[in-house]
């Protein structure tokens, strides 16, 4: 049975939330950015590294044996978070931006000029650069989907963008800006049908979704483990296992190989050949031990309470002159990005921070889509789930403050 969602318990196991900021108690809305850790995955860490810590796959002693157990066991987690078929098809990253960057250079090999990958206008930065570099040293073409006046993609827009010559369609399946969710299933039935792999940037879906791969049947699916309560420095690639059979290695070093001789070198197969040099171990633990706190709940509670305070908060918003909402898909996830007109984002978040409130302010990573959107920045305040109502007001009060001094 899931545990109850008893958001005042759940603050009490993040040591962080208890804090002040300007004198005022912390208010922190940017989860989206990076959520905080819960004692959980704080312990799992320092527990592993005071009591069994030593190199993973590479000694037979007592420690090693024990530390890549934990290892191994993590990355077990994250297969059955997104309901991989196989720990082989999971490798560890250090985030998503490896991740996707794994997967470009992997398929450099494969490029012919002219070849074409598809991405939307609401990729982040990470799902944006790696193509390019296909694009600047191997003749790609991006070729890029627009989304309509609320944020949700133009499906029709990427049927029609879709060639014999697509090679990958790389989107997100939730924007860090907008909050839209992509149809994840019918992408992939849709590049599929042309010939294309297809892969996800779950980085904001992965902690608000319960994500299947196997029912989306994507080619690849990225996580990072710091917006899912976990630390910095460690993500996963899923990758499907032919998918990652046929992949060029991203860097040379050890435990990736089989054989290395002077004049010759084979690989270890996936995933151990996309993971060279000693690992992020303690992330990956720390990794495997949010995912399991976060398992204690009920997928479905979570992400109600999530839009319940996503809701307060746009409902406050929404009628306030001279403030715009960006990104009002249905079903979109809890992330309220907004302009006020005449004032930079970065003298809201300034001020809201005078009060305590920590939202994020900027490009966030996706200047295309700020091109689209018309302006130069957002504000932006992610919600997660130690999130209360009560801060939502507080947020709402605050935000009054800020408009009252800016305009
Ligand atoms: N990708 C993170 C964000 O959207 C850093 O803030």
């Amino acid at each position: 049975m899931s545990r109850p969602l008893d958001i005042q318990a759940i603050r009490g196991e993040f040591p962080i939330l208890s804090r002040q900021v300007n004198g005022k108690p912390l208010i922190y809305f940017d989860n989206a950015a990076s959520a905080q850790k819960p004692n959980a995955v704080l312990d799992a860490m320092s527990d592993q590294g005071r009591t069994a810590y030593a190199n993973v796959h590479r000694g037979i002693h007592t420690l090693a044996n024990e530390t890549t157990e934990a290892y191994e066991a993590a990355r077990e987690k994250i297969r059955g978070f997104i309901n991989a078929g196989s720990t082989n098809e999971i490798v560890f990253t250090k985030g998503g931006t490896e991740a996707i960057n794994l997967v470009a250079y992997g398929l450099a090999g494969e490029i012919e000029p002219g070849d074409e990958i598809v991405l939307s206008v609401m990729e982040h930065h990470s799902n944006i650069v790696a193509w390019h570099f296909l694009r600047e040293r191997h003749g790609a073409v991006l070729k890029w989907v627009d989304v309509d006046e609320t944020g949700a993609l133009d499906m029709a827009a990427l049927e029609a963008a879709l060639t014999p010559k697509t090679k990958l369609v790389a989107i997100t399946h939730m924007s860090n800006v907008l909050g839209t969710v992509t149809d994840a299933r019918e992408i992939v039935r849709l590049a599929h049908a042309a010939g294309a792999e297809v892969l996800f940037d779950g980085c904001q879906a992965g902690v608000h979704l319960d994500v299947d791969v196997q029912a989306i049947e994507c080619d690849y699916y990225v996580l990072t483990a710091h917006k899912i309560y976990g630390p910095t420095g460690i993500g996963a690639l899923y990758g499907k296992a032919a998918a990652l059979a046929r992949l060029r290695p991203f860097q040379g070093g050890g435990e990736m190989i089989e054989v290395v001789e002077k004049d010759r070198v084979t690989y270890n197969e996936a995933p151990h050949k996309f993971e060279a040099g000693t690992p992020p171990i303690l992330q990956a633990i720390g990794f495997g031990a949010a995912l399991d706190w976060l398992g204690q709940f009920d997928k479905a509670d979570v992400l109600a309470h999530e839009q319940a305070l996503y809701e307060r908060a746009y409902e406050a918003v929404r009628g306030v002159n001279g403030l715009t909402v960006h990104g009002t898909a249905p079903g979109k996830g809890p992330v309220l990005s907004f302009s006020i007109d005449g004032v930079h984002p970065h003298d809201v978040a300034q001020i809201l921070d005078r009060y305590g409130v920590a939202v994020r302010a900027g490009h966030h990573c996706a200047q295309p889509l700020m091109t689209h959107l018309g302006v130069s920045a957002t504000a932006r305040a992610s919600f997660g789930l130690y999130n209360t109502l009560d801060e939502v007001d507080g947020f709402i009060e605050a935000l009054h403050k800020a408009r009252g001094m800016l305009i």
